[in-house]
């Protein structure tokens, strides 16, 4: 089978959807659930190859899991009971896998080891490998532990207090897993508010974890209790409709059941800034997270801005398709403080930067971000994805309002968290 689409210009889109359930929420459920003594069954699972890696590693670990498609249900035997895995554990394209699962290794007294594939190969581990080892961690790595493979001998942790050098909720979460295995109280600061998932998690688990701002406090030896819970839809994933909705005029469409925790929505705030036309609506709350849904309609103008580090966190994810939306902004569209999408699961900087100018975008890379001229007339153009779910996303999203055809390379790439992606964009612009 061909790895590749044909995208052409659209009219509207049009319709009501419903987006995969969220990734992050997912792989947190599995960890979570699986920590737990006693049974969880957790609903909207989102099935895709990075939450399957998730999956796949707490079964090595000798967690059973029940697959019912949508539905999974987790035996948990607490937080010492899993077992030596027999094999390697392949963390494939996840990062979220990797760096959690350090965190949870770290602390159990046997060996293992974790790998990925070539993309994550290449991201940094040493962030949560130099405090774990603070906490006492026996772990070592493929140059001198910055990446993996990495092979861990888990012992007994001591807590730490650790000040993030970087806003990253997968080292932030890594260690308050660690922190569970460690004696006293671990104590965790952030430069800037990260995703809060796994803290809303582990207190529905009935762990206590003490929040204060930007810092977070919790103590060693705490036991989870099962829990049943349902997933959200993927803020995420829904981005990039919300989007296509709004630069595609006569467009008019809900996005149903949309997670809308405020350390993940930072693009709707960028985007109501623009000039967007978006509303919420049934505002609601399921397992502890805040959930709408997302009314967006298209053709009204919209104006640069200018982002700045400190917003960062909060669309981390949204980064590629917020460059597709400066595209068709008037002015220029400055995105600085996001290095850290130079180690996504690609260099996202180097990648949006490269195959918009393909598309006719005046695009200046900077090192910590990049200049987007607004106003742009997009052409078709023959695009890679870089093998990156979100970048092959955010190109398709671009191929809609461009003169002539694009191609998009390496369409494979979006199962990474978005299975149906492209059936959901035909279905929409039909
Ligand atoms: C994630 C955190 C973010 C995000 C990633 C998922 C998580 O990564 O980019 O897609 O589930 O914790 P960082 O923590 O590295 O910023």
């Amino acid at each position: 089978m061909s790895d590749r689409i044909e995208l052409k210009k659209a009219k509207r889109l049009k319709g009501e959807i419903i987006p995969p359930p969220d990734k992050s929420i997912s792989h947190r459920a599995v960890i979570l659930a699986s920590l737990a003594k006693g049974k969880s069954v957790v609903r909207n699972f989102l099935r895709a190859e990075d939450t399957m890696s998730t999956l796949n590693a707490f079964r090595k670990l000798g967690i059973k899991i029940e697959d019912k498609g949508k539905k999974i249900i987790i035996e948990g035997k607490g937080i010492h009971g899993l077992k030596e895995p027999a094999d390697i554990i392949d963390c494939g394209n996840s990062g979220t896998t990797a760096r959690l699962l350090s965190g949870i290794l770290a602390g159990n007294p046997f060996f293992s080891v974790l790998t990925g594939d070539d993309s994550l190969r290449q991201r940094p581990m040493a962030r949560v490998i130099n405090p774990l080892k603070e906490m006492g961690a026996e772990i070592s790595g493929r140059d001198k532990g910055k990446y993996l493979p990495i092979a861990i001998r888990g012992k007994r942790l001591n807590a730490i207090n650790y000040n993030m050098p970087v806003a990253s909720a997968q080292v932030k979460s890594a260690l308050l897993l660690a922190g569970l295995y460690a004696d006293g109280e671990t104590k965790i600061s952030e430069p800037i508010k990260s995703r809060d998932h796994t803290e809303r998690m582990l207190s529905s688990y009935g762990v206590r974890i003490d929040i204060e701002g930007l810092k977070i406090k919790i103590k060693g030896g705490q036991e989870l209790k099962a829990k049943d819970m349902d997933v959200p839809g993927d803020f995420s994933s829904a981005a990039f409709f919300i989007v296509a909705a709004l630069l595609i005029p006569d467009s008019d469409i809900t996005i149903k059941g949309v997670g809308i925790n405020p350390t993940r929505t930072g693009l709707l705030d960028v985007l109501k800034t623009m000039g967007a036309d978006i509303e919420l609506t049934n505002i609601r709350n399921i397992s502890g997270e805040p959930v709408a849904d997302i009314h967006c309609k298209g053709g009204r103008g919209l104006t640069a801005v200018n982002i700045t580090k400190e917003h960062i966190p909060a669309l981390i994810d949204e980064f590629p398709i917020l460059c597709i939306a400066a595209t068709q902004a008037d002015g220029m569209t400055t995105i600085r403080g996001a290095e850290e999408l130079r180690v996504k699961e690609s260099d996202r900087i180097k990648a949006m930067a490269t195959d918009m100018r393909k598309m006719g975008v005046e695009a200046e890379e900077l090192s910590d971000g990049i200049r987007i001229n607004g106003n742009a007339n997009l052409k078709g153009a023959s695009i890679n994805s870089y093998g990156d779910h979100r970048i092959t996303m955010a190109f398709s999203v671009a191929a809609l309002i461009a003169k002539g055809r694009t191609t998009i390379n390496g369409i494979s790439s979006v199962n990474i968290s978005f299975p149906g992606f492209f059936e959901m964009l035909k279905r929409l612009t039909r």
